[in-house]
């Protein structure tokens, strides 16, 4: 007889401003393991940080980005992020962990949120060694500073970058 099992519905949150292409690395990994992936943009951070796009942006870009992705919903959200999770009924959490120095940050929110709610489970995934090194807040950095972030993220989000700050200036100009 085949086992029954109910869907495996997980959450990927982030501030994802701008999303990399290491969040695009998790998010292809986490749809090969669950049915359905939440992809939620927090209105809220836990750290203070100076937006480049604004939710709606962000919303609508990732959108774009996985628009062939039938097991993938982008929404955003305000408030817990454990009681947004509940109200989509989705008892796994997904973060990806770049190095050890992400641990300890990723480890005390993630038994903060199971504190909150004791269902959830958190899945800490390793990104491609590509992406180790690669943040949103150093890709916001360069970009304001001219430099090239065509390598660290999709053409989608690469095209409204450019919108904003212009082509990245030559170094040999
Ligand atoms: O991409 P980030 O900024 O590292 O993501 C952090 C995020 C958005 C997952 C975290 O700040 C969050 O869960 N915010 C929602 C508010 C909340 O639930 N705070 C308590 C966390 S224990």
């Amino acid at each position: 007889m085949t086992p029954q099992r109910s869907e495996h519905v997980a959450v990927y949150p982030g501030s994802f401003d701008p999303l990399t292409l290491g969040h695009d690395d998790i998010i292809r990994r986490g749809l090969r393991i669950v049915d359905r992936l939440i992809v939620a943009v927090a209105e809220t951070s836990t750290q203070d940080k100076r937006a480049l796009f604004t939710i709606e942006e962000r919303v609508q870009v990732i959108a774009s980005v996985y628009a062939n992705e039938a097991a993938l919903e982008v929404v955003s959200f305000s408030g817990l992020l454990v009681d947004f999770a509940r109200s989509r009924d989705a008892r796994l959490i997904i973060r990806g962990l770049r190095a050890v120095s992400d641990f300890e940050y990723e480890f005390q929110m993630a038994l903060m949120n199971r504190s909150l709610w004791p269902e959830l489970d958190v899945i800490f995934m390793a990104p491609d060694n590509r992406y180790t090194f690669l943040s949103a807040s150093l890709v916001r950095e360069v970009a304001r500073l001219g430099g090239d972030v065509s390598e660290y993220v999709p053409p989608a989000v690469l095209e409204r970058m450019v919108e904003r700050f212009g082509p990245p200036a030559r170094g040999d100009a």
